[in-house]
């Protein structure tokens, strides 16, 4: 699905407005909700999943943005929630210039009503499979300047191609696209070998009928070789670069506390380009 003429059927889930509802939002249809029913009440630890990859991706944009980039391409961007890659990064550097690109028609639309005042952030329906369609488009042309470092994201989104369109050769087209300094960050679906979180590998591939969880090599294989993993490396999206606790506050830390099945199965990393 490319350009921005395709219609929304609401009779068929969406990987957006499924994610969307788990997330706790409302902008979804019932067949959305059929699917993300099953998650909540038959697998109700996998919605952990969807706030862990949330949370990372905040504590990502404002890394990104404290190592000097203040030019964000979020593809496969998803509806927008609370703390939107744009928010994040403004907080961090008021400048902060944002392209979200899916190829949902639904984001664009709820984007755009988003985004009304702001000039420095756009959203686009365009493809992960078409990244010069991406770096063609009119809005990207005007609000990202490839001569200065950009960080690109890749955010929950890796998992839903499959190996035969792949995913490698997208990631090392934006890689090859932007200057030095650049920086990549993916999450992406850990492959799980235990049977409670298999049904969720299952139940995502039945319903969207594409993607592939894949193990840490190959999430880190998507780079390729020549880039610098940033600290921790890859890790688990509830153990990286984790916020501090909150000194008054007897907390266990994300660190000290054993993680659940779920949060195993999401794991994120950040990487530059040398
Ligand atoms: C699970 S959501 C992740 C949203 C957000 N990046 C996050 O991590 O919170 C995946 C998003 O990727 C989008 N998507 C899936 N395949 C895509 C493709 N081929 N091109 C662009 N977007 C795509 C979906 O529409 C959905 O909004």
């Amino acid at each position: 699905m490319t350009g921005e003429t395709a219609a929304v059927d609401v009779s068929i889930p969406s990987i957006a407005r499924v994610y969307d509802y788990l997330l706790g939002g409302h902008d979804n249809y019932e067949a959305d909700r059929r699917v993300g029913d099953f998650f909540i009440n038959d697998l109700p630890g996998s919605v952990a999943i969807a706030h862990a990859n949330r949370q990372a991706l905040t504590r990502a944009v404002a890394a990104i943005a404290a190592d000097g980039i203040d030019q964000f391409i979020d593809i496969g961007s998803g509806l927008p929630t609370v703390d939107n890659v744009h928010q994040v990064a403004q907080r961090h550097r008021p400048g902060a210039k944002v392209v979200y690109v899916d190829n949902d028609p639904i984001v664009l639309a709820h984007g755009r009503a988003l985004l009304q005042t702001d000039d420095r952030t756009t959203v686009i329906q365009a493809d992960l499979r078409e990244p010069e369609a991406i770096a063609q488009h009119a809005d990207v042309r005007r609000l990202i300047d490839f001569d200065k470092p950009v960080g690109v994201i890749f955010s929950a989104i890796l998992h839903h191609l499959n190996d035969s369109e792949d995913p490698r050769e997208l990631v090392r087209w934006w890689v090859d696209r932007v200057p030095a300094g650049s920086e990549f960050y993916i999450s992406h679906f850990r492959t799980g070998h235990n049977e409670e979180t298999s049904a969720a590998e299952e139940k995502l591939q039945e319903t969207f009928g594409r993607g592939r969880w894949r193990s840490d090599a190959e999430i880190l294989a998507l780079f390729g070789d020549d880039l610098e993993i940033l600290p921790p490396g890859l890790t688990y999206c509830s153990r990286w670069r984790p916020a501090p606790a909150a000194p008054d506050v007897e907390t266990i830390g994300v660190a000290e506390r054993e993680l659940t099945v779920w949060e195993h199965l999401i794991a994120c990393v950040l990487a530059r380009k040398p």
